[in-house]
């Protein structure tokens, strides 16, 4: 059991990603977790029952008030809290209310989000994209590309920028983190991919500032020196938990979707 010894208000955050659903109690006040983050393995038939059992277990393994609210990031668009299409979970996710199925799991109160947008929020409100103006782009290299623009501080949501399609493929298929590990390319050959991703964004985008998360944002040094672009481009500050911050951000919000 954690416990949360903190007078300020918490939010649980939860993000679910290909491989593993992670969770954790959010300080509001900080953005800081407000107990060590757990981790279980996405069941390898991630069908909706099955990640809820793992949501409950989440959830019930820390000691948390009846009123804390449940955020919970998805890799998929999110529209009005119904998964829009899915490309890296059990297909029968399409169409399930997310808000609904955790509140079902869990007994809480739930607000859903996509993934990469709820890394923006997090990475707005409390890291590298705090106090910045004009167009900000956060994208999250991992099992697939995630994409939040967020405009003079309001996050434009389910922007899906990681399916562009580019040279005949759909961008994440060729750049994610999963498509370096996979083939398993060097840092240099995966920047090539990561380069030509990244200007197309720019030229489509004007972004002022580009925000790099996910899990191998923690090796930035590795290939984020290699990237020439116009746009100044930076690792996330909140690395892999920006997610979970900013889920837990919006389940406490009266307007989840504006950041
Ligand atoms: C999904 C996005 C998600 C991204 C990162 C993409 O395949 O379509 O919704 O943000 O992966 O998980």
């Amino acid at each position: 059991m954690h416990e949360n010894s903190s007078a300020h208000p918490l939010a649980f955050g939860i993000d679910i990603g290909g491989s593993g659903i992670k969770g954790a109690p959010v300080d509001l006040a900080t953005g800081e977790l407000a107990a060590e983050r757990r981790r279980i393995k996405t069941p390898s038939t991630s069908t909706p029952q099955a990640v809820a059992e793992v949501l409950s277990e989440l959830v019930d393994s820390f000691d948390l008030p009846a009123d804390v609210p449940v955020g919970v990031a998805f890799p998929a668009p999110i529209d009005h809290g119904v998964v829009r299409f899915i490309a890296n979970l059990d297909k029968s996710w399409k169409g399930v209310d997310l808000p609904e199925l955790v509140h079902d799991a869990t007994g809480r109160r739930c607000t859903a989000v996509n993934d990469a947008d709820a890394a923006g929020v997090g990475e707005q409100r409390y890291g590298a994209a705090k106090g910045v103006d004009g167009v900000v782009l956060v994208a999250t290299l991992g099992t697939g590309i995630g994409s939040a623009l967020i405009v003079d501080g309001v996050l434009v949501p389910n922007t899906e920028l990681g399916h562009l399609e580019i040279d005949g493929h759909d961008a994440e298929s060729r750049a994610a983190d999963s498509a370096r590990e996979r083939e398993d390319l060097s840092w240099e050959k995966w920047a090539q991919r990561l380069q030509r991703y990244f200007e197309t964004v720019e030229m489509l985008l004007s972004p002022e500032l580009i925000v790099v998360g996910g899990g191998v944002s923690k090796n930035h040094e590795k290939f984020l020196p290699l990237l020439h672009l116009r746009a100044q481009i930076i690792p996330a500050t909140l690395r892999n938990a920006a997610g979970i911050v900013g889920a837990a951000a919006l389940a406490a919000s009266e307007r989840p979707l504006h950041a």
